[in-house]
């Protein structure tokens, strides 16, 4: 752990955010001017945020006052970033265009293991096990680029739910099927124990060393081989790499059996670019800080309480729950370095859905909503599909709600057409109150030029860098995660009293010591598995 404790004065005190305020209060979101910052070929358009010189300047002040310069160079270089883990947090050294040699050498073993299976045509089936970071970035790349299927089927199982797994086996021919179990920490209880159903699985259809078909990829080695992973099948990651990061590393071995390692390496080329726009880019032309801004404008002046992610792309269905976790594993903080109470609104909630599925799921609640919430926007201009009417129509769908957000229909507007309908006056009053939309909304556009692994690998870093620039300014760590932990021993104990070992009087509060009772009766009496 650190010697010196950091001393992190609370943003309300500082009068570089009295200045911030003020000015991001006072200033609008300008309809008659366009705000696009173009990085690593991704549009950022900014122009439904407030803008304005005088929240550029008090930027540049805040972000000075929070040393945000020389964090930025700390985090790229490696350093300790993580305080409370006494750790860097240093996925950019994972897709760095000349990694260090462990990097490529991982690299290489990767790359190895993949042309062998192509060459052989192995592993007709992938079994993709693991849990957030171990997940959800495979998930999207594989969602992202193997939409139209490939000769190799992937299944991802990560939930404990017993379900999971045995869904994600079913119908699979055990001697051709491959499990990948991916996990950080090798101590994960969803991933191991489905880990092991697996092993179980194949041991059941006679394969002599089950082990065999099993890779790992993880930051401790030593407990995979203790697990019975042969040493070839081990791929490494390292501590210094967040979980929520690891899609940068050989845990996108899935993607490269499932799609092709191109991806793997076109990703990572696309995140250093953003990397190198990140940390050279001025601050007025920096797409994460600015990025980063108007979203700490929607929290912390604004007062939204979440912000929703559209990305225009059926592919990109996965995003949502990527950048879920990112964001809101990241920056769902209310200490900050001090250790003190953050004293404004921090991390919003992420939510969202591919659209034109989000119009008619909730955008009634977005446009007609008592709260609404900022929308970020994310759409490729060209498709990869055969049909242009299809790809007209989406983009026309994206421009279309983002206007409507942002212009609102003030009560005139509607009324006149109520009346232009032929409806009587006094009718026409009452439904026109109905069709008011309030505008005024903020959202951000992103677009790609083309979903490629470049540009989704450049989505992604951006996202990373904003997390980090919010994180500076509220005084927050982004890269532990203590809430989840404390779950898990929660669990840990209750699975022990449900397996019959009774917790001392008085741990629970009333109703969990009553389910804890009641769902040990019922697991006593429920039937075995199979029977
Ligand atoms: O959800 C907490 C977390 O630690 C994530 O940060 C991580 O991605 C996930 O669990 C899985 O962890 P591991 O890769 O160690 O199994």
């Amino acid at each position: 752990m650190t010697s010196a404790l950091p001393a992190t004065p609370s943003l309300s005190q500082l009068p570089e955010w009295a200045a911030f305020l003020a000015a991001a209060k006072s200033s609008p979101v300008r309809t008659d001017a366009l705000r696009i910052i173009t990085a690593a070929s991704l549009d950022l358009d900014l122009s439904g945020q407030r803008s304005s010189p005088a929240i550029l300047a008090s930027t540049q002040a805040l972000l000075k006052a929070r040393r945000f310069d020389e964090l930025r160079k700390r985090l790229l270089a490696g350093e300790v970033a993580n305080i409370t883990e006494d750790r860097p947090a240093w996925h950019t050294s994972l897709r760095a265009a000349a990694p260090m040699a462990e990097v490529a050498a991982e690299r290489l073993h990767m790359n190895r293991f993949i042309r062998l299976a192509d060459s052989e045509r192995r592993w007709r089936n992938i079994v993709h096990i693991g849990i957030g970071g171990s997940d959800w970035g495979v998930r999207l790349a594989v969602s992202a680029f193997g939409y139209a299927g490939a000769w190799r089927n992937v299944r991802f199982v990560a939930n404990i739910d017993g379900h999971a797994i045995e869904g994600g086996l079913s119908g699979l021919d055990p001697h051709d099927t491959l499990i990948v179990l991916a996990s950080k920490s090798f101590t994960t209880a969803e991933t191991l124990q489905n880990g092991q159903r697996a092993i179980e699985w194949l041991a059941g259809a006679g394969i002599r060393n089950p082990h065999d078909q099993v890779v790992a990829i993880t930051a401790r080695p030593d407990a995979a081989r203790a697990w019975g992973v042969p040493e070839a099948h081990i791929f490494k990651i390292w501590d210094w790499v967040g979980g929520r990061f690891s899609l940068w590393s050989s845990v996108s071995l899935t993607t490269a059996l499932a799609v092709s390692a191109d991806v793997a390496a076109g990703m990572q080329a696309g995140a250093c670019a953003m990397d190198a726009h990140f940390a050279q880019a001025p601050i007025a032309g920096n797409a994460p800080v600015q990025m980063a801004i108007a979203g700490i404008v929607n929290r912390s002046v604004l007062g939204y309480g979440s912000l929703n992610l559209a990305p225009y792309d059926f592919r990109l269905a996965n995003l949502v729950p990527y950048i879920q976790q990112l964001e809101m594993e990241s920056l769902g903080k209310s200490v900050d370095l001090a250790g003190n109470r953050v004293d404004v609104p921090t991390g919003p909630a992420v939510w969202g859905m591919p659209g034109t599925d989000a119009q008619h799921t909730f955008f009634q609640w977005l446009h007609q909503g008592s709260d609404g919430a900022p929308v970020d926007f994310i759409v490729c201009q060209q498709a990869d599909h055969g049909w242009p009417e299809h790809h007209k129509s989406l983009l026309a769908n994206c421009l279309a709600q983002r206007e409507a957000l942002l212009k609102g229909k003030p009560y005139d507007e509607a009324l006149k057409e109520c009346l232009e309908s032929g409806m009587p006056p006094r009718q026409a009053e009452w439904l026109a109150r109905h069709r008011v939309h309030p505008g005024g909304r903020p959202s951000t556009l992103i677009v790609l030029p083309k979903l490629t692994p470049y540009t989704l690998g450049a989505l992604l870093a951006l996202y990373e860098h904003k997390v980090f620039v919010q994180a500076v300014v509220w005084g927050i760590n982004p890269f532990d995660q203590w809430g989840v932990e404390y779950g898990k021993v929660l669990a840990k104990g209750i699975i022990d009293e449900l397996s019959g070992r009774p917790a001392p009087a008085g741990r629970h509060d009333a109703s969990t010591e009553y389910w804890v009772k009641a769902f040990s009766n019922s697991l006593d009496t429920a039937p075995t598995p199979n029977a």
